[in-house]
């Protein structure tokens, strides 16, 4: 059997609002009587082609118009969940964009019983455990991001830390300092997307490193540019989520080599899938682009173990998942 089919794998990087097939949107619309644009799923997947975050984030919002109730927000999550488990997820840690829901009049209530309900059916009924991460939309303004800060505290036992996702140009992690502030205050763990090539994005490393004191970054390749910052990542343990077949879309490649070069220096990398329902991949997919980049099946093996490494499973989680991997370690001769 292929590597890749036995790894166990640890998914930390993934907008559950992406993972909406066109299949289930067709299927969620005609439940909530709303219109869409594309009369068959064919056509929509024939419109998704973005080349730059801000031409895939429209699509993404728009997408999510279907999503009311929560059972549509059970059936989103239930439909990750199966595919991730079929895939060897173990361990997943979810994002969720309350804001694009509650800024179109869906309560931030419906949104986490619907997803929380999915995630105990997930423990129940695949064994695959999962964490939720709370995305702040960082276009808008860091009042709003606040507000919704204070309106997750009545579910802080459901959600285990806080991102920052949409779009980056112009909206810098230092916008929100006071949010993360309050937040690390409430206890929740700290991540943000530093999205590949964008205006500032070393900047951007930067301030999350240095000024908001997050406990790792989602993308980050371009600290590259600063072999002072991937020192400090290497020193503080601090790892990275990359979505090669994501980078593809919305940049000028997959960014494989930069990945490689990032785990040869020592860095905590790990491969995940972001938004599969719109780039075409779930995690499997993500680390076969890996593999067909030279990486060996040591290397395979080296990614899950940091995924897990920095990942903010429970302890009984993370030992179990790595005798998983020495098991197939053992069992397996590096190539
Ligand atoms: N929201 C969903 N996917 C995203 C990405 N890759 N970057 C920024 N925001 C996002
Ligand atoms: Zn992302």
């Amino acid at each position: 059997m292929d590597i890749i089919d036995r790894l166990p794998k640890c998914e930390l990087h993934l907008h559950i609002e992406g993972t909406l097939e066109p299949e289930l949107k067709f299927a969620l619309a005609e439940r909530n009587k709303i219109d869409l644009p594309f009369g068959t799923v064919e056509e929509m997947r024939a419109a998704y082609n973005f080349n730059d975050l801000t031409s895939f984030l429209v699509g993404y919002y728009e997408g999510m118009r279907v999503l009311r109730t929560s059972p549509d927000f059970y059936d989103l999550a239930w439909a990750y969940f199966e595919k991730a488990a079929a895939q060897g997820v173990r361990y997943a840690e979810i994002f969720f964009d309350p804001q694009a829901h509650t800024g179109r009049g869906v309560p931030f209530d419906v949104v986490i019983r619907g997803l929380r309900h999915a995630q105990l059916d997930a423990e129940a009924r695949l064994g695959l455990r999962t964490g939720l991460i709370m995305c702040f939309l960082r276009d808008y303004q860091a009042e709003y991001a606040m507000a919704t800060l204070l309106e997750s505290l009545p579910y802080r036992e459901w959600i285990i830390g806080i991102g920052l996702d949409s779009d980056e140009r112009g909206n810098p992690p230092n916008k929100f300092a006071e949010v993360y502030a309050r937040a690390r205050d409430e206890g929740y763990l700290l991540t943000a997307h530093c999205d590949v090539d964008q205006e500032n994005s070393v900047e951007h490393i930067r301030q999350c490193l240095r000024d908001i004191g997050v406990a790792r970054i989602d993308h980050g390749t371009n600290v590259l540019e600063s072999p002072e910052l991937v020192a400090e990542l290497t020193d503080r343990n601090i790892g990275l989520t990359c979505c090669p077949i994501s980078n593809r879309w919305v940049s000028d490649g997959t960014k494989a080599a930069q990945i490689k070069e990032l785990l040869d220096r020592g860095v905590k990398v790990t491969i995940n899938s972001d938004d599969p329902a719109y780039f075409g991949g779930y995690v499997a997919e993500n680390l076969a682009v890996m593999r067909d980049a030279g990486l060996t099946a040591q290397e395979l093996i080296t990614l899950q173990r940091n995924a897990i490494d920095i990942s903010w499973a429970p302890p009984a989680v993370k030992s179990d998942f790595l005798a998983r991997l020495d098991a197939l370690g053992g069992s397996h001769n590096a190539s």
